[in-house]
């Protein structure tokens, strides 16, 4: 099989064009929208070979930003194709993802720079994480707080089953009721994130959610410097920085990040793979690293499967009851982006030969089931949606 032939094919094959944006959608029968963190790993993966395209998923991603600056995670283009999410601006969610926003318009900028790229989208990126280092931080603590599982990318991941009182069991439907109640809840208050973080249902701090946002204001900073903006370099500088304390004071155990939920920090203890996730921005000292990678990452009786890295691990009570089959999930499964987030991780500690094995065991994902949604990490069978675009990702996997 032509892994690279064939993910190019399905990116061009799922790309759209509405109303003079262009952008892809993660799957053209489950997901017909645009979506944040979608289209960055997209706008990565096209910098390799078509940064033209790379360069309009991001503007086109960028194009329905809220006065706020918020970017919501799902642009509904298609007229008559509403889904839950809405709030605020028509055709949009009103909630946002995995910042990662930064981190793809950098790199399309260091694989084939633009002089008009980085400026035609500098005032938006900034305002962006203006909004999530203000806003989502109402008292002050230097985290990013989110209002809703879905903010955190991984909708259905046991790791917020506490906060919702949910059964390991829990059903696929069942959780999504659950996710968009919290939606009317924080319509209901306007989407007051201050309100919400003391009263509401979901306030969490999450590590992956944070992670990325440091690793992305390193980002915003290059890119402020590169168009010599010192006070947008300064505040991306500072924020990366006071983030990562932030993580390492509050989420931080003593051996692995956690993230946590309410105004007091309680911890969520469900044991996912988002203690991996602070690999990816060098959160972790060389001792810590080492001993999260040995004895956690290669275990086999908890993440590491034969056919990837478990979402969740093994000894969780939620792997155990299933969650496996039609109906897709983050209670086990391989994902395609952990894989990514922790084969960087793994290469930025120097540990190569396992992020290499994280390779191979991707490639082998695809050539078992083709791009799917997720997998089963025990026989490799594909899950949930068809033409599911993340396993281009592993164009972004290179030795
Ligand atoms: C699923 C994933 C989410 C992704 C979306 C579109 O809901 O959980 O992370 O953004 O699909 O692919």
């Amino acid at each position: 099989m032509d892994i690279e032939r064939e993910a190019k094919e399905l990116l061009l094959k799922n790309r759209r064009t509405t109303d003079g944006h262009q952008y892809t959608l993660p799957s053209a029968q489950h997901y017909p929208y645009q979506w944040l963190w979608d289209s960055c790993f997209h706008a990565i993966i096209l910098a390799q070979y078509e940064p033209e395209a790379a360069r309009l998923e991001i503007q086109s991603l960028l194009s329905r930003q809220l006065d706020d600056g918020m970017v919501p995670h799902i642009i509904y283009w298609v007229p008559g194709s509403l889904h839950n999410f809405k709030w605020g601006v028509e055709g949009t969610s009103s909630l946002t993802q995995p910042p990662m926003i930064a981190y793809a318009a950098w790199e399309i900028h260091r694989r084939a720079p633009d002089e008009t790229f980085l400026p035609s989208i500098y005032q938006q990126l900034l305002s962006y994480y203006r909004f999530l280092i203000e806003k989502r931080d109402p008292q002050d603590e230097h985290l990013a707080g989110i209002i809703n599982p879905d903010e955190s990318g991984e909708d259905n991941s046991p790791r917020f089953d506490t906060i919702f009182s949910a059964p390991p069991d829990i059903s696929y439907e069942a959780h999504q009721m659950l996710r968009e109640k919290l939606v009317d809840e924080n319509t209901a208050c306007n989407f007051d994130v201050g309100y919400l973080s003391r009263e509401g249902t979901f306030w969490v701090k999450d590590v992956l959610f944070n992670t990325v946002l440091v690793e992305n204001l390193r980002a915003l900073s290059h890119i402020a410097s590169f168009l010599k903006h010192e006070e947008g370099e300064h505040f991306a500088n500072q924020n990366a920085e006071l983030i990562a304390s932030g993580m390492r004071e509050k989420l931080f155990d003593g051996r692995v990040f956690r993230s946590v939920y309410g105004l007091d920090h309680k911890p969520l203890l469900a044991d996912t793979w988002v203690k991996f996730a602070p690999l990816f921005a060098g959160l972790y000292s060389t001792e810590e690293a080492q001993r999260l990678i040995k004895e956690y990452l290669l275990d086999e009786g908890s993440f590491w499967a034969p056919y990837g890295m478990r979402t969740t691990s093994k000894h969780e009570a939620a792997y155990r009851a299933g969650g496996f089959g039609d109906k897709f999930s983050w209670r086990g499964p391989v994902w395609m982006s952990p894989h990514w987030f922790v084969y960087h991780g793994l290469q930025r500690y120097g540990y190569m030969e396992e992020a290499a094995q994280l390779r191979q065991k991707s490639i082998a994902l695809i050539e078992r089931s083709g791009f799917r949604e997720c997998f089963n990490p025990e026989t490799g069978e594909g899950e949930g949606a068809h033409g599911f675009t993340w396993g281009a990702l592993i164009l972004d996997m290179n030795p």
